[in-house]
């Protein structure tokens, strides 16, 4: 941190420097359903986002990221808050300054460790590091909750990602060493204590680039809309994870139509796994935990249709290996998968799935051995 904002003041000298930090994510299990009022259970990364700030007088803020050195300083006022696509990575930091009402500037350097376009949520993190910024700077005096909801509306209006709040409730929430099972229809949620024994959670990042992302992310919305609409005919419910799996066969009479149904039964069951892969935690129960792990993928493979060819290899190799469990986490398309392994397995595990990887997809993987981390802070 002290190289940090040395490293700060050389872009924006003076006083009155305070550092911040917020996390990136991984969703254990509850993937596809924070827009289907499902429940999830996403941990914080000790991976993140920090951020050296300090007021300023006058009404502009000035960002600055290492990540993005050929961009350089970005400028803008607080009084014409747009979005421009030269501005890049600081649209996030304007979206937040809106959302929040922000009427003194700021200058903010920031550094991150998130690898991205990895899929761990490095926007987020982002997002929900300018708003603890801002609202420690100015005493603006928001909620952890507050940040999180102004974070998923920059998101979604600002920048105009259609995501669901998964991402921005756990980087602004998250506690040392818990996950979060998070009803996402009324966002009432637990701690959950991630102790996995003798076991880690390794993250193997595909590096295949996620291009058709977020246009896929938004056609699966679509597509559970137009469900939801019509099975709303037949049934009471607000959202597609409002009914059960026994619900399903009549479902599937209504629907007529495969591929809808297919999505339909991956948001319901996805929505069982994770409240039995939360159960199975508390036991400690990590053979039940690794098992969901995997129907959670191959649902995720079959009836979503999300994951492609580099993240079944992944994840296929880790199970050869000896994973207890493994899934692809996110969004997919690409991104990273994760997986349940022996703590002092892991090294080999990462030594034989890297070629066998390369082989089958051309590229090679990274990976990266982490620890769950705590929610957005001042430092
Ligand atoms: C992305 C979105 C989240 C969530 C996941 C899939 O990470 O930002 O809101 O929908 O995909 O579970």
């Amino acid at each position: 941190m002290e190289n940090l904002i040395e490293k700060a003041k050389k872009i924006f000298p003076g006083d009155g420097h305070r550092s911040f930090f917020a996390p990136g994510r991984i969703n254990l299990i509850g993937e596809h359903i924070d827009y289907n009022g499902g429940y999830v259970l996403p941990c914080a990364l000790d991976l993140g986002t920090y951020g050296v700030a300090q007021a300023r007088e006058d009404d502009v803020v000035s960002c600055y990221s290492e990540n993005f050195p050929e961009i350089g300083t970005v400028n803008f006022s607080l009084l014409d808050l747009k979005y421009r696509a030269e501005d890049d990575w600081a649209n996030f930091v304007k979206g937040m300054c809106k959302e929040l009402g922000v009427e003194q500037g700021f200058n903010l350097y920031v550094s991150g460790n998130i690898p991205n376009g990895a899929g761990l949520s490095s926007s987020a993190s982002l997002e929900v590091l300018v708003g603890v910024v801002v609202n420690n700077l100015f005493g603006l005096g928001f909620s952890a909750l507050e940040i999180v909801k102004a974070a998923h509306r920059a998101e979604n209006e600002f920048i105009g990602v259609k995501c669901g709040i998964m991402d921005q409730f756990i980087i602004g929430m998250a506690r040392e060493e818990s996950g979060i099972l998070l009803n996402t229809s009324d966002l009432e949620h637990y701690f959950v204590k991630i102790d996995l024994g003798e076991h880690i959670l390794l993250i193997g990042n595909t590096n295949k680039k996620r291009t058709l992302a977020s246009s896929k992310y938004n056609e699966r919305r679509e597509e559970c809309e137009k469900a939801l609409q019509i099975l709303q005919g037949r049934f009471k419910i607000n959202a597609l994870c409002d009914l059960t799996s026994k619900e399903l066969p009549e479902c599937e009479a209504l629907l007529q139509d495969e591929v809808l149904f297919r999505r339909v039964r991956h948001a319901v069951t996805e929505n069982e796994r994770t409240k039995e892969a939360y159960r199975a935690l508390e036991k400690g129960d990590l053979r039940e935990f690794g098992a969901l792990l995997n129907a959670s993928h191959a649902s995720l493979r079959d009836d979503y249709e999300v994951t492609g060819h580099e993240l079944d290899s992944m994840q296929e190799l880790f199970l050869k290996h000896g994973a207890l469990g493994a899934r692809m986490t996110g969004a997919g398309f690409g991104g990273c998968a994760i997986a349940l392994v022996k703590a002092d397995a892991a090294e080999t595990m990462i030594e034989k799935v890297g070629p066998e990887y390369q082989e089958r997809t051309g590229l090679a993987a990274d990976f990266y051995l982490v620890r769950v981390g705590s929610g957005a802070r001042e430092l």
